[in-house]
């Protein structure tokens, strides 16, 4: 439970259910910032080459693990690339061995690393009916990848096109609509039924459209989806905000080394990882729902998928936190969200339950 205190909230520990924690170099730089505020996240297989089978998801989470400081509390969920070819055989093994907690389609070149994604939604049916059955959930980037849509558009048009007629044809399947950025999405999300649910960056509850162009090109705001017009904004936070746990948190943190986002054609993707609770406190707190930060945070995630709650609990405290400009280390730099900004809520003192 909160504690209902003006100046500090205490909520069970949180989770991020969708989280890019890369490799290499990158990951032993970023993995801690996650590690040290959520129990638990839900890891992207966007690698390149992407995870695919059980053995690359095991090798993956190995590695995850190798990064982390000694007595971290932190689980790395693995999901599995959804591909044309791949098996619906593979995809069970791997959940049932607890591997694969979820499948992720990107629909083919709809983002990074999305290359090896799926061409036609009808070439995955065998796995998606599996799944059904297994009750695993599937993750969606859900935008069309076709140039000949407006890519302010790409989200809705997904709807309308791809989603609901997925939908009809498995209305079991439990679909969790990644990072919403539309009052579309929330509209959609909440006529559907309790097996469809969405996840909402830090991100997206702040900024809208005009962030990637205040005062010339902007690319740390740039991420896909991209943010829409602030009626967009308005109807994400006021979703994050309900206490409807159809919407719960997922961060969507992708961090890109600078130079590749400052650069002709930078590198879609926002690396929020560092002040994430921060973030959503600050957005909760100006919509007076600190209360139902906990839902979204903590709850709401963890039962859409089955899985226990957290026993440990986080305070955050109204307390003055200044967000580095950068973050190196690996002979990387990475700028995160907030960079520079002085932000009014500060995370931490987590304990074990
Ligand atoms: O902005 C994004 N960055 N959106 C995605 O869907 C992928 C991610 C990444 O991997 O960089
Ligand atoms: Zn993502």
């Amino acid at each position: 439970m909160p504690t209902p205190e003006a100046n500090q909230v205490t909520i069970r520990e949180p989770d991020d259910w969708h989280l890019h924690l890369r490799d290499d170099d990158m990951m032993a730089l970023i993995a801690n910032y996650s590690a040290r505020q959520f129990a638990r996240a839900i890891i992207m297989p966007n690698l390149v080459p992407p995870v695919t089978t059980i053995a690359a998801a095991e090798a993956y989470r190995d590695r995850i693990l190798d990064v982390l400081p000694t007595g971290h509390r932190f689980t790395p969920l693995m999901t599995a690339y959804l591909t044309d070819e791949i098996g619906p055989d593979e995809v069970e093994t791997g959940h049932t061995r607890g591997v694969f907690t979820a499948c992720k389609l990107y629909p083919a070149g709809a983002t990074t690393n999305s290359a090896f994604g799926v061409t036609d939604v009808r070439n995955i049916y065998p796995v998606l009916e599996r799944m059904q059955k297994t009750g695993m959930p599937l993750l969606i980037h859900g935008e069309v990848a076709s140039s000949d849509i407006d890519i302010f558009d790409r989200e809705a048009v997904f709807l309308e096109t791809v989603l609901a007629p997925l939908l009809g044809d498995f209305p079991e399947l439990k679909v969790v609509l990644e990072h919403i950025t539309t009052a579309d999405s929330v509209q959609f999300i909440q006529a559907a039924g309790p097996s469809v649910a969405a996840t909402i960056t830090p991100h997206h509850l702040r900024i809208d459209r005009n962030a990637l162009f205040e005062g010339g090109l902007r690319p740390h705001a740039y991420c896909l989806p991209v943010a829409k017009r602030t009626h967009h904004r308005a109807a994400l936070r006021e979703a994050a905000t309900s206490g409807n746990p159809k919407f719960f948190l997922g961060t969507d943190s992708a961090p890109h080394p600078r130079h590749d986002k400052e650069s002709a054609c930078g590198c879609a993707g926002i690396f929020c990882a560092p002040v994430a609770l921060e973030s959503y406190a600050l957005t909760f707190d100006e919509e007076n729902a600190l209360d139902r930060l906990e839902g979204f945070a903590s709850e709401f995630g963890p039962n859409f998928y089955g899985l226990p709650l957290n026993e440990g609990s986080i305070t955050l405290r109204r307390e003055a936190l200044t967000v580095p400009k950068i973050v190196t280390g690996n002979d990387l730099s990475v700028v995160p969200f907030h960079a520079g900004e002085t932000l009014a809520w500060c995370a931490m003192e987590r304990s074990q339950g």
